[in-house]
């Protein structure tokens, strides 16, 4: 397979594009292993890996919802070119005015397209919601947003995950983690990528260490091969559970930047870890030959 990345249409903090060659190297999965993804935030790693069958959760309902839209063909590639031209024309004309509006539109009806929308023209492509399950990301102050190239590049990305839909079997259900890991039984590898504990403050997206030991029962009681994104250490601390609730894995590092502004000075480490219950001899991906899907440009 080429060393394309599909970048998918939401975008979503923590989003794991720059670490899936590393996940998909060390994945375990044989041609007919279900590929479960419980917490799937933007489905970057699910939609790169290309199972033939996967089972992606979430428990924000609103990425679930858009998923299945393309899915049941309630939107496609042409309706989401459609919708941003016009939309993206409103913005331009109206600015900020325009976005909160299709804000209150979204809160009220919840359509995937408005999701979508706001998605990609709100401050950093967050998704967040306040206790009222609404959405709270202020305006990304882009009037000009929706360029003809910005507009083709997210059809594109709609493209890619519909024809991906016409040729695999995969499922988008919204649950909480403990339900999707009880659910399938047979061959299966889990890939999990919770929220960083304490990270975020945010209805769908709220972690802590009940929560985390939970999930390490969970996996453990399905018996399935798993591998978990996990942060590992920065400049001034590590990680502790690493070495104690997952002290039964095998760990793998990587480091990397982030920048907190523009200037060089505030570019800082952050070592994330890739946690897996099986040894590094099980990894079989290359029995693995998901079928081409076109890049999109
Ligand atoms: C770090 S993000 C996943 C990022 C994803 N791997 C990516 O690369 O885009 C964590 C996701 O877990 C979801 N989530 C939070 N708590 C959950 C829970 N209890 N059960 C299921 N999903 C949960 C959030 O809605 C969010 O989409």
């Amino acid at each position: 397979m080429d060393g394309k990345i599909f970048v998918p249409p939401i975008k979503i903090q923590g989003i794991k594009t720059k670490l899936v060659p590393l996940i998909k190297q060390n994945v375990s999965l044989s041609p007919g292993t279900l590929w479960v993804e419980p917490f799937m935030g933007s489905g970057v790693v699910g939609f790169n890996v290309r199972p033939g069958c996967a089972l992606f959760a979430d428990i924000n309902p609103h990425i679930i919802n858009f998923y299945n839209a393309i899915k049941s063909g309630g939107i496609n590639s042409d309706i989401v070119r459609a919708f941003l031209q016009d939309n993206g024309r409103m913005l331009e004309e109206g600015g900020e005015k325009f976005y909160y509006h299709v804000r209150e539109r979204f809160n009220d009806t919840h359509s995937p397209l408005d999701f979508l929308f706001l998605n990609r023209s709100c401050f950093n492509g967050m998704i967040r919601f306040n206790r009222e399950h609404k959405f709270n990301v202020p305006f990304g102050h882009k009037p000009h947003r929706f360029s003809k190239a910005y507009i083709t590049k997210i059809t594109n990305q709609v493209k890619y995950v519909e024809d991906c839909l016409k040729i695999y079997d995969w499922e988008f259900i919204c649950q909480p983690f403990s339900d999707t890991i009880a659910m399938p039984e047979g061959d299966m590898f889990i890939y999990c990528d919770p929220p960083y504990s304490g990270r975020h403050n945010d209805y769908y997206d709220s972690w802590d260490e009940r929560s985390e030991l939970e999930l390490c029962r969970c996996l453990q009681e399905s018996e399935a091969r798993f591998m978990l994104s996990i942060w590992d250490c920065n400049k001034y601390r590590e990680n502790g559970s690493i070495n104690t609730v997952w002290n039964f894995c095998r760990k793998i590092s990587h480091e990397h930047f982030y920048h907190v502004g523009a200037k060089e000075a505030n570019r800082h480490s952050m070592t994330e870890a890739l946690l897996m219950n099986y040894p590094a001899a099980t990894s079989i991906t290359a029995g693995h030959q998901p079928s081409p899907v076109t890049f999109p440009a």
